[in-house]
């Protein structure tokens, strides 16, 4: 059966949320970048590529074309508003400001974003880029995050501005030409034995309306992993409109959604699943998540389901070189689980917060 196709965005409930896209911020960051404005998209672009070989060199290099999508399509139709930072007026950009704005209850909240040049910080362009950036916030806002790969530079300068720390988080990263397959035929094993009431199947985006209402209650139950730190959270709508933002933006993007669950044999319940996204360009995917019903915990699902991803990413992207997770310190199942896998922990991040 194929599945009827995804709400085209304009549909209800369906279109882009852009915010703050007429804010002149005067000179010198002027109008926010235009997606179609491909001389600045790919300014844009050589800015995050020179920050990232700096402070996040893991990274593989940014394409113009992912730079684009992410500004006209964000994570779930409600991209952030960047401006380009062109002080002499002439030269290439030497820095970038973006703010993220919610719908609410989340209006109260702003994500803002400051990045400089490497070869040109340490001169206040990063203190005058935030202090436009936090005068462009609507009066709603009571609490401003900002974030990202945890350096000297990003403590020093947030610390410096007030930002007090709200979490840290440890990406771990699973290298697939490091992976035992004895091992995981191992634990594919004692897992099945495990989950013998449960029928696992693969679903790939864009998923219909029907099956993303059994989704809904799986996708919720990711809220009870365990959050450290007092950082304030966004609270997520866990409704078919919101899979189908998220699923509209991953396809608008050029990127594919790979879905495995856990169907419990007797009831016909949607008792699990994990979800991981490939940017078809790059080496590494990035595992979303992987969520059980309370009821449903112990089986050994989670293990089950992430194996039976891992050969499905490894058949059909053999390009693939790793997959990405990132785990609160606290959330010891799934710290557990991707052990067992092979997992290995990578450069930390964190999100400061600062109070309006
Ligand atoms: C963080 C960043 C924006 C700072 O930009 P910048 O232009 O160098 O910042 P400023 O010159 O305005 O620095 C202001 C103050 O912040 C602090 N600071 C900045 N960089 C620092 C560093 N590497 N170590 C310690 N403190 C630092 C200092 O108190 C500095 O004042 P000083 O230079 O008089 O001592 C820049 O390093 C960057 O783009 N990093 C990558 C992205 C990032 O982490 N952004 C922040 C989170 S959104």
């Amino acid at each position: 059966m194929t599945a009827p196709a995804l709400p085209a965005i304009g549909s209800p409930g369906l279109e882009i949320r852009r915010r703050l896209t007429d804010v002149d911020l005067g000179h010198p960051l002027g109008r926010p970048v235009d997606s179609d404005n491909l001389s600045a998209v790919a300014a844009l672009n050589g800015l995050y590529r020179a920050v990232n070989a700096v402070d996040d060199p893991d990274q593989p290099p940014r394409q113009v074309a992912k730079t684009q999508a992410r500004l006209r399509y964000g994570s779930d139709l409600e991209p952030g508003t960047v401006w380009l930072y062109q002080p002499d007026r002439t030269g290439e950009p030497i820095g970038a400001l973006q703010i993220d704005l919610m719908d609410p209850p989340n209006d109260v909240l702003a994500f803002v974003g400051v990045n400089v040049h490497p070869a040109y910080r340490r001169r206040g362009h990063g203190t005058l880029l935030l202090a436009h950036g936090l005068r462009a916030l609507p009066a709603a806002v009571r609490t401003v995050i900002a974030g990202g790969r945890h350096t000297a530079a990003m403590a020093g300068f947030l610390e410096r501005h007030r930002f007090r720390l709200g979490s840290t988080d440890v990406p771990h990263i699973q290298h697939l030409d490091q992976i035992s397959w004895a091992d995981m035929d191992g634990l594919e094993a004692e897992s099945a034995a495990a989950s013998a009431g449960y029928e696992l199947q693969r679903l790939t985006a864009p998923t219909s309306p029907e099956l993303l209402l059994e989704l809904v209650a799986v996708a919720a139950a990711i809220d009870d992993a365990p959050v450290s730190g007092d950082l304030t959270q966004t609270e997520f709508a866990h409704d078919v409109a919101q899979l189908q933002r998220v699923e509209a933006a991953t396809l608008g993007r050029g990127d594919q959604q790979y879905r495995v669950i856990a169907r419990h044999r007797s009831t016909g319940v949607i008792a699990g699943h994990t979800v991981v996204t490939v940017d078809p360009d790059n080496p590494t995917a990035d595992q979303n998540d992987t969520a059980v019903l309370p009821d449903h915990r112990g089986h050994r699902l989670g293990l089950a389901m992430k194996i039976n991803m891992l050969h499905w990413l490894t058949d059909t992207h053999p390009t693939l070189r790793q997959i990405v997770t990132t785990m609160d310190a606290n959330n010891t199942p799934m710290i557990e689980i991707n052990h067992a896998l092979g997992y290995s922990p990578g450069p930390p991040n964190a999100s400061y917060e600062l109070a309006r």
